[in-house]
C-alpha cells in the first residue's frame, strides 16, 4: 500500500472512496467536515440523518457524490464517544475505525482511499500514527498458499492533515505507523508459516536478512556451542528434534550515547508438541504459534533501525522444536542451566521455560543488561485466567512493569499484571534437583512459570509478558483477521519510544 500525507481539506481530496471519522453522543462535525457537507449542498448531513448514523465504533455510512467533490465516495465512520479526561487521547478508537472504514472500503472497490480524522482528541502525529496502523493491520491477509485469492486490494491510502503547522506531526505519524505495522505484519507473518517451513534454521536465516538490511549485530549459536557454554536446559528441549536448535542474538546500537540497555527475549518454539509428554491432537494443533514471543522479536529488530530509538537493544530467540523421538529428554531427567542451577523436568511439555531460563542466564552473564523483557507464549493457564483478549505481564520491578503496561496501553494491546507470589514457589522445589520445572501445587500456572523463570534473573529487573492467549486469534478482531496477531510488536516498541518525546 502506497502512503501519502497531503494537506488537502477534504472536500479537495481526490480518491475513490473518502473516509470520515465522526465521534458519536451527538458530537460537533468538525469544521472541515461541515464544509464538505456545504460542497456537497447538504447531502451528507441528510445521509446521516436519514441512515441514523450515531457515530457508534465501527458503525459505516457512505454514499456517492456524482462529481460534487473530487472523492468518489464519502464513507462515515463512527468513533464512539469522545470522552475528555484520562483516556480522552486513546488512539484505539481511531485505528479501529479506520480498520473497518478501510476494509469496507476496499470490498466496495476502492483502490485509493482518503481518511481525515477529526482534529478533538489526538495530537497530528499520533492520529496519522493510528490512521496508518489502523488501515495496514485492518487489511493484512495471509494468502500466499491460496490458488484463488481476493483480488481486491487498496494501492494508495492518503492521510488528510489540512492545518499545515501539523503537516510534519502528522508525516512523521505516517512513517512511525507504516515502521509499526509492517514490524507487526513481518511478526504475525512469521506465524502464520507453518512449522514445516518455520524452522529454528529458517527463524536464524531470516534474522541474518534482517539484521543485514538494519546495519545490527547477529550471533548465531548452534548446538554444540550452546552445549559448551553450560545451556543444558535450552538443549535438552532441542535433543529430541532432528532440526538442529539456533540461540539468535541480534544488537542493535544507537548512533550517540545510549540511554540504557535492554534485553528483549522472545520465546521460540517452532513447533510444540509436548516432547515425550505428548499433548492431544487438540492441545498440539496451533503449536506452530509456538514461536510467537520470537516472531515479535524479530518485528521489533526490523524496525529499531529505523526508529532509532537512544536505546542498546539486544533481541535472543532460543530456537527450539520441541519433539518426542528416542533421543529426546526424558520425564526425571536433571539439567543444568547457564547459570548452574539444576533442573529436574518435571514434564517436558512446559519446555518454554528451560529455553527461556538459559536465554535469561545468557543474557545476565553475557549482555549485563539494565532490564530485561520476555515474550512468550507460555502456559494455557494464562488464557484460563485472562482470555483471549489481554496478555499476562509479571515482573520483579514494579517501575518497569508500570512503564510496559503505559506502553501496552498507547499501543491499544491490552495487558494485565499478576503477582509473583513468592509462596507459590514452594511448589517447584525438587528433591533431586534446585528446582522442578512444573509445580506440584494446583493452580496458579502463569504465575509459577514466571516464579521458575525469575530464578533465572540474576537481580536484573524482569518484566514477562505471557501471550499464549493473544498472539493467535480464532476469530476475527477490529485489527486483523483470524490467525497471528503479532501482539507485543507495538507495545514494546511504543515501550522504545517513549520517553525521548
Ligand atoms: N506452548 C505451551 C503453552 C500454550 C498452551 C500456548 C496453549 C498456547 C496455547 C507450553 O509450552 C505448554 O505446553 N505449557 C504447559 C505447561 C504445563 C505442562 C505445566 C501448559 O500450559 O499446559
Ligand atoms: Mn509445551
Ligand atoms: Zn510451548
Amino acid at each position: 500500500m502506497e502512503l501519502a500525507l497531503e494537506t488537502r481539506s477534504p472536500s479537495e481530496a481526490r480518491a475513490d472512496v473518502l473516509v470520515l471519522g465522526q465521534y458519536g453522543d451527538g458530537a460537533r462535525p468538525a469544521p472541515e467536515i461541515a464544509t464538505l457537507d456545504r460542497a456537497l449542498g447538504g447531502l451528507l448531513s441528510r445521509v446521516l440523518k436519514t441512515e441514523k448514523f450515531e457515530g457508534k465504533p465501527g458503525q459505516i455510512s457512505y454514499f456517492h457524490t456524482a462529481g460534487a467533490v473530487p472523492a468518489g465516495r464519502v464513507l462515515v465512520v463512527g468513533l464512539g464517544p469522545l470522552r475528555r479526561g484520562a483516556r480522552a487521547r486513546d488512539a484505539e478508537p481511531i485505528r479501529r475505525a479506520t480498520a473497518a472504514a478501510v476494509r469496507r472500503a476496499r470490498d466496495l472497490g476502492a483502490a485509493t482511499i482518503a481518511v481525515f480524522m477529526p482534529a478533538a482528541a489526538l495530537p497530528a502525529r499520533e492520529r496519522a500514527q493510528a490512521v496508518v496502523e489502523g488501515a495496514l493491520l485492518g487489511t493484512y491477509r495471509f494468502d500466499k498458499y491460496l490458488k484463488e485469492k481476493n483480488g481486491k486490494v487498496v494501492r494508495a491510502l492518503t492521510v488528510l492533515e489540512p492545518d499545515r503547522r501539523r503537516a510534519a506531526a502528522a508525516r512523521d505519524g505516517v512513517r512511525i505507523g507504516r515502521i509499526s505495522a509492517e514490524a507487526t505484519v513481518l511478526a504475525r507473518d512469521l506465524v502464520n508459516e507453518p512449522a514445516n517451513v518455520v524452522t529454528p534454521t529458517f527463524l536464524a536465516r531470516r534474522a541474518a536478512e534482517i539484521a543485514k538490511e538494519g546495519g545490527l549485530a547477529l550471533r548465531v549459536l548452534d548446538r554444540a556451542e550452546c552445549a559448551k557454554m553450560g545451556m543444558g536446559a535450552y538443549v535438552g528441549v532441542a535433543q529430541g528434534s532432528e532440526e538442529p536448535p539456533k540461540f539468535i542474538h541480534l544488537t542493535y546500537s544507537p548512533k550517540g550515547r545510549a540511554r540504557r540497555r535492554v534485553v528483549v527475549i522472545g520465546k521460540g518454539i517452532t513447533f510444540d508438541s509436548g516432547g515425550l509428554d505428548l499433548k492431544t491432537a487438540d492441545g498440539m494443533l496451533r503449536m506452530k504459534d509456538d514461536m510467537s514471543g520470537a516472531a515479535a522479536v524479530l518485528g521489533i529488530f526490523q524496525a529499531l533501525p529505523r526508529l532509532k530509538p537512544p536505546v542498546e537493544v539486544h533481541g535472543l530467540i532460543a530456537a527450539t522444536e520441541n519433539m518426542p523421538s528416542g533421543t529426546a529428554q526424558r520425564p526425571g531427567d536433571i539439567v543444568r542451566a547457564m547459570n548452574g542451577l539444576t533442573i529436574e523436568i518435571g514434564n517436558t511439555d512446559a519446555e518454554g521455560r528451560l529455553t527461556l531460563a538459559d536465554a535469561l542466564a545468557y543474557a545476565v552473564k553475557h549482555i549485563k543488561p539494565d532490564e530485561m523483557i520476555d515474550m512468550a507464549t507460555l502456559t494455557g493457564a494464562v488464557v484460563i485466567a485472562l482470555g483471549q483478549g489481554v496478555s499476562g505481564v509479571m515482573a520483579s520491578d514494579d517501575a518497569l512493569a508500570a512503564r510496559v503496561l503505559a506502553a501496552a496501553d498507547g499501543a491499544g494491546e491490552r495487558m494485565w499484571r499478576l503477582p509473583l507470589h513468592d509462596e507459590y514457589k514452594d511448589g517447584l522445589k525438587s528433591d533431586v534437583a534446585d528446582l522442578n520445572n512444573i509445580s506440584s501445587q494446583r493452580g496458579a500456572g502463569a504465575i509459577v512459570a514466571g516464579l521458575f523463570m525469575r530464578e533465572f534473573t540474576g537481580g536484573v529487573p524482569w518484566a514477562h509478558l505471557d501471550i499464549a492467549g493473544t498472539a493467535f486469534t480464532e476469530r476475527e478482531l477490529p485489527l486483523g483477521p483470524k490467525g497471528a496477531t503479532g501482539v507485543g510488536v507495538r507495545t514494546l516498541l511504543t515501550y522504545f519510544s517513549n520517553g525521548r518525546r
